[in-house]
């Protein structure tokens, strides 16, 4: 999958936004997998307060928990140039996470990159409100896990 996604990306660099939504149709037919983190919002907000990160740890796979201004953000942890953990980076006013080893740009929304370095863009996850608390929706078929366990 990872093969297809880093296809995806260069040719999107060469053919433009055709390509883009191929990629778009791509993600909205993988399945999201779902783990409750929270009990309600204001237990999310205590564990990752107002513009801070906070890792969350699932199988083998580590994700970033983002709060701004702007809401919560869930993209993948490691970074798309080197693979530095982002939670160890810092927000700025933009909604984008910095990287703390060579300072690449990612918006929280999109997961694109925003420092103009051509780095592939981040995969981006859902957080969502349901009746049963507060749940993390990751892709499955990205480093698949070998547990249903989730750890902060
Ligand atoms: S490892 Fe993230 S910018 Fe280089």
């Amino acid at each position: 999958m990872f093969k297809i996604r880093l296809y995806l990306y260069f040719a999107t660099t060469v053919y433009g936004s055709n390509v883009q939504l191929l990629i778009d149709k791509t993600m909205a037919q993988k399945k999201l997998k779902w783990y409750k983190l929270f009990e309600n919002w204001e237990e999310a907000k205590k564990q990752v307060p107002l513009n801070s990160l906070k890792k969350v740890r699932i199988g083998s796979k580590t994700i970033c928990l983002a709060h701004t201004k702007e809401g919560f953000f869930v993209v993948d942890n490691e970074c798309t140039h080197m693979r530095a953990s982002l939670t160890a980076g810092r927000l700025n006013d933009f909604n984008e996470v910095i990287c703390p080893w060579h300072d690449y740009r990612f918006c929280l929304k999109t997961g694109e990159e925003k420092s103009g370095k051509n780095a592939r863009p981040l995969l981006t996850h859902k957080l969502e409100k349901t009746t049963d608390g507060i749940k993390l929706g990751v892709y499955e078929d990205e480093k698949p896990s070998e547990k249903d366990e989730f750890s902060y």
